[in-house]
This record gives structure tokens, C-alpha cells and sequence, in this order.
């Protein structure tokens, strides 16, 4: 798995996938989430890996247990590098996928890294309040979801820039966070609540970014990745 920002394939078929693809020279590592996936189902994942780019499954899975934990040991056989689950489905599930993960991967491959999300991205603090009726800071929640994904064995968490360092100090730098939420400055937010330019990320405390619309929806989707790189890999 490299570290390259991630860019965000959420687009409706493998036609605008393998076109938006095609700009590119080099390996990238591209999230295919369920927009895609459950329009092109499996084969999408393998038609990306194939063109040689890692590829990060965002299907939060969140369901029983035992439910999760079968339907990570197939995606496993998808010999994707990274996927995810809700942190809300509790220390259970989140064991359960791992278990599943395990079991799905081929003997001589490495296991795809597993994350949970915290709270999305689009979700503000009153929102949180009012409709999950969590009566707390949402750094606070984010925070507690970090530590039972921990607990449960995951390797990281997806949640907004502004809490990755609280998180690296709590969990440890090895404890990956992924952060989507990016944008170049001067572009729109969109949906996004929580958001931040791709050097703020370096400097907070992120471990890989996801970069969705700022890339996909560019002018020149090529020149605006390039800037992403950059930005990231500043020194
Ligand atoms: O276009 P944009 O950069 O906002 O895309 C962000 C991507 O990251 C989307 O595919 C979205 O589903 C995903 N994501 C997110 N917030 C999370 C988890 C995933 O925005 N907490």
C-alpha cells in the first residue's frame, strides 16, 4: 500500500472510470466506493487492480457480526489493500470483520489494512447531537470510536483532519488516519463539514488523505492532482 493521495472513483460505471483513469501515467491509489461497486459489483475492483493501482474498498460495512465478518472474507479474496467498516457496529463486529479478513486472505498475500470510520466527514457536531443524541464534543465521540477500534485490533480510522493528531496521541502513530474532507484552497466544500487543504492535512496529523470532487470534478483533473501531491509531499 503506498501513500499517494486517494482518489475518491466516485463515478457511475467502469466507462468514466477507465477514462478518468486513462489521464494518468502512473500508479495511483483510488477508492471505489459503493456507488460504483454496487453498480459494477466485483469486477470493477479487479478491472482497477489490474491497470496496477492499489485500491481502498469504502463500503463501511456495518451489520451483526457474524453477517460482517462473511462478507469481509469475500471481499478479502478481492485482493483490495485497504477497507473499512462503521465503528458504531461495536468492538464485536469490528473483531468479526477482522476475523473475516483474515480468513479470506490468500496464504502468501498480506491482509488488506482494516479501518472504521468515526464520524462522517458530512456529520456536524449538532447533528451528531440532535439525531444520534451522542451528548458529547464530537472530537470527544470521534476520540472514543478511535479507542474501541483500537481495542478491537484494527489497523486505523477514517475521520476528519481536525481530529488526526488528537488521535495519533491517543492511539499511536502507527494507528493510521485516514481523512477525507479535502479540498484545495478557494475550492467548494460541497457536503463536507469538516474539510482541509492537503498540506493543513500533512502538517495535523493525517496518514493518508482522500481527495474526492477536488480532483474528479477539476477542470483538469491531472493538473489538480499533481497540486494535491505536492501540497502533500511538501516539505
Ligand atoms: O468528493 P469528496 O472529496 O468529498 O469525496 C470524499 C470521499 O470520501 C467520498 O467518496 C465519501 O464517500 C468518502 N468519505 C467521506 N467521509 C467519511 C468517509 C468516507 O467523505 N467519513
Amino acid at each position: 500500500m503506498n501513500n499517494k493521495p486517494i482518489i475518491a472513483l466516485d463515478f457511475p460505471n467502469e466507462k468514466d472510470v477507465l477514462q478518468f483513469l486513462n489521464q494518468f501515467d502512473e500508479k495511483l491509489f483510488v477508492k471505489i466506493g459503493m456507488e460504483l461497486y454496487l453498480q459494477e459489483g466485483p469486477s470493477i475492483v479487479a478491472a482497477v487492480k489490474d491497470l496496477g493501482h492499489d485500491v481502498f474498498l469504502d463500503l463501511k460495512l456495518h451489520d451483526i457480526p457474524n453477517t460482517v465478518k462473511s462478507a469481509m472474507k469475500g471481499l478479502a479474496r478481492l485482493g483490495v489493500d485497504l477497507v473499512n467498516v462503521h465503528a458504531a457496529g461495536g468492538i464485536d463486529m469490528m473483531e468479526g470483520a477482522l476475523e473475516g479478513l483474515e480468513a479470506g486472505t490468500q496464504s502468501g498475500s498480506s491482509r488488506a489494512r482494516l479501518i472504521a470510520v468515526t464520524q462522517l466527514t458530512s456529520t456536524t457536531e449538532e447533528q451528531m447531537q440532535q439525531q444520534q443524541k451522542i451528548q458529547l464534543p464530537l472530537i470527544e465521540s470521534v476520540l472514543h470510536y478511535a479507542k474501541i477500534t483500537k481495542q478491537a485490533g484494527l489497523d486505523g480510522v477514517v475521520c476528519s483532519v481536525h481530529e488526526a493528531a488528537a488521535i495519533a496521541e491517543a492511539c499511536g502513530e502507527e494507528f493510521l488516519r485516514v481523512t477525507p474532507g479535502i479540498r484545495l484552497a478557494g475550492g467548494e466544500s460541497h457536503d463536507q463539514k469538516r474539510v482541509a487543504t492537503p498540506d493543513y492535512a500533512r502538517k495535523n496529523g493525517s496518514s493518508l488523505i482522500v481527495v474526492g470532487r477536488a480532483i474528479t470534478k477539476a477542470e483538469n483533473p491531472l493538473i489538480a492532482y499533481k497540486k494535491v501531491v505536492e501540497l502533500w509531499e511538501e516539505k
